[in-house]
């Protein structure tokens, strides 16, 4: 089980998520984003509402910021940040538009690849889907500081090898037990596949208090750790917010409305504490052949 660190700030620093500097950039030809998922086994745990605000988080704090909407069935992160998307991701899987065309500015200083919505087929996402993914991934992170992918809940195949080609993965789970159990089955599925694994932060959503996520993350930590030899970090909790839910479509998010409220602080504390655990969210260099959209193909069920 990783400690968790009481001596970070709760403030995002420049040093943490701030943009590289140009003279950095310059130098190291191949920079690509640090990739961060978001998942969760069973659904409507918060992952879309914990990424567009860590993304609008992070864009504020001066990092270039991609949201990439990976829920192939039921996205909504255009509806969250305010945007008609006229290309999605749908449009680069059927060859329609080059990955550059499906981003999108928004409101809010992130830039987002919209996800589709009731569209059965790409549910069901087959390898060459699955390719031209990976290869909109590997541009769109190096257009970026910071990619956040908003995953679909679940373990079918075309989640999992979405996200295992990611640096890290980020589950979101409620203190009960079906959440619990269904992120330890995402995290089993991810571990089945070849290495190198991304590293694992947990988020508690929906939080009652401090003690109760905590008491959560440790039950999740120790299986983990007993039965797939996987640490996992405590990222934090956001606290169940009595503002969000009843809120209208076409509300800002909560952190660009209500920056100072408690959960707004809690989702900038969590965003420090990917930072400490990934080594920084800037842009890193890499070889060629360690981008991922290569992880990505690498790691693609064959067919039988
Ligand atoms: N901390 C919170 N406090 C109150 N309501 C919340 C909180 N987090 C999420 N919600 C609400 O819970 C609902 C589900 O959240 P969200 O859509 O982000 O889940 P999801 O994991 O993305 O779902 P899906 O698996 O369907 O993609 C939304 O109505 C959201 O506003
Ligand atoms: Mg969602």
């Amino acid at each position: 089980m990783q400690p968790f660190d009481h001596s970070e700030s709760i403030e995002p620093s420049d040093r943490t998520v701030g943009p590289a500097a140009a003279g950095d950039r310059a130098e190291v030809p191949n920079r690509e984003a640090l990739s961060v998922a978001i998942a969760s086994g069973k659904g409507g745990t918060g992952k879309s509402f914990l990424a567009t605000n860590l993304a609008i988080v992070a864009a504020r704090s001066g990092s270039r910021c991609t949201l990439v909407d990976a829920d192939y069935g039921l996205a909504a992160d255009h509806l969250l940040l305010g945007v008609s998307p006229r290309r999605t991701i749908q449009d680069l899987v059927e060859g329609r538009a080059a990955p550059a065309a499906c981003l999108h500015e928004t409101p809010f200083g992130v830039r987002l690849v919209p996800g589709t919505t009731g569209v059965t087929e790409l549910a069901a996402l087959g390898r060459r889907e699955l390719h031209s993914i990976a290869r909109g991934l590997g541009e769109w992170c190096r257009e970026s500081e910071l990619l956040l992918i908003d995953a679909g809940a679940g373990i079918q195949s075309a989640v999992i090898s979405t996200i295992v080609a990611a640096d890290a993965v980020v589950l979101v789970v409620q203190s009960e037990i079906a959440s619990l159990t269904d992120a330890y089955a995402v995290l089993k599925c991810l571990m089945r596949r070849p290495a190198p694994h991304p590293r694992f932060g947990v988020v508690v959503n929906r939080a009652t208090s401090a003690e109760a996520a905590l008491a959560s993350f440790a039950k999740l930590a120790d299986v983990a750790r007993r039965f797939l030899g996987v640490s996992l970090h405590d990222l934090g909790h956001v606290s169940e917010e009595p503002a969000v839910t009843p809120r209208r479509l076409g509300q800002p998010p909560l952190v660009a409305s209500h920056p100072e409220c408690r959960t707004a602080v809690e989702i900038r504390r969590i965003l420090v504490r990917l930072g400490v655990m990934t080594g920084g969210l800037l842009g890193r260099p890499r070889l060629p052949t360690e981008g991922i959209a290569e992880r990505m193909i690498r790691q693609l069920p064959r067919p039988a």
